[in-house]
């Protein structure tokens, strides 16, 4: 552990947000106590973790789908590592839905034996560049950068809250998972897919989760989980959570665009060239396939 860094907290090697993470829980992380039903949503950051968490949302809980408990969806689906709102685990009641930034090596144990949901949502990295650009510069939590370019450095060197998308020794997120996918009872998200076919994504996740829905539901869960809808929903759009609880330092919105190739509009020819670089360097035996744009 280093501690010398305003916003990041390194750990294991990993960089964590260091003003909402608690250390002595990231100590105990690995006996983390998982049980059979639990759910996590786990993803590089900016990847759809909001998006999958109200999902995951709308598919357990009637009252989500029919309007008639109004629960935020960072209390349904709390994160593990960033127990913003210091909820007791132990406390909560089965099923327990999660979401998560940790990379592989750091899943608690009960994870790797396969008790518990994983679900893993990836997203092309350069709209996750894009995404997180904006992100680190609207909140008082995470450092500014002047620029995309600057930016793009430190995500290329994996020195943000998450480190590497990329694969760097072991300490990468997208490959990890992918490469110890069978350590684990996961299922593997593409956001751009979500995107383009929410209805079939929604089955998808439904099925791994053995919760069957009615044409009805199914409905209910997509409209309530649309970009459009999500963002002017109150408890779902973390407005309120990032205005209040944590700061802004620009004004903006979790729920930013949610488009798929925002980057064009970002990278320039340069920078696209050396984004592209690093990526084939890095990830050209990986198989899974990105979608970059539409
Ligand atoms: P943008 O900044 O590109 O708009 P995370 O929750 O992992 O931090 O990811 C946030 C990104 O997911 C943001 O991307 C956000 O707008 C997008 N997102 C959230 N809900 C979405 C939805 N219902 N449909 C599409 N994108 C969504």
């Amino acid at each position: 552990m280093d501690g010398d860094d305003k916003y990041l907290l390194k750990f294991k090697g990993y960089n964590f947000a260091r003003l909402f993470v608690d250390i002595n829980f990231l100590k105990n992380l690995d006996d983390f106590e998982t049980r059979d039903d639990d759910v996590f949503v786990i993803t590089y950051p900016k990847s759809g973790t909001i998006w999958t968490q109200q999902i995951l949302s709308l598919i357990y809980y009637e009252g989500h789908r029919n309007r008639t408990e109004i629960v935020n969806t960072a209390d349904r689906s709390p994160f593990l590592e960033y127990n913003l709102h210091k909820i007791d685990f132990e406390k909560r009641p089965s099923p327990r839905l999660f979401a998560s930034h940790v990379p592989y090596y750091l899943a608690p144990k009960g994870l790797k034996n396969k008790k518990a949901k994983v679900i893993y949502v990836s997203r092309n990295p350069k709209d996750v560049l894009i995404s997180y650009f904006h992100f680190s510069n609207m909140l008082v939590t995470f450092e500014a950068s002047n620029n995309i370019g600057e930016f793009m450095e430190k995500f290329l060197d994996g020195k943000v809250v998450g480190s590497l998308w990329f694969c760097h020794e072991s300490f990468d997120h997208m490959r990890g998972w992918y490469e110890h996918r069978h350590d684990f009872n996961i299922l593997f998200m593409v956001y751009e897919e979500m995107k383009k076919d929410l209805r079939s994504s929604v089955l998808k996740i439904s099925s791994f989760l053995e919760k069957e829905l009615s044409e009805e539901d199914l409905d209910a869960v997509v409209n309530q989980a649309v970009f459009q809808n999500m963002k002017v929903d109150p408890q779902a759009n973390y407005d309120s959570i990032l205005k209040n609880e944590i700061g802004l330092r620009t004004k903006g919105h979790f729920l930013r665009k949610g488009t798929i190739g925002d980057w064009k509009h970002y990278l320039t020819v340069q920078q696209n060239e050396r984004f592209d670089r690093v990526f084939q360097r890095k990830m050209k035996d990986f198989p899974l396939k990105f979608i970059w744009e539409i």
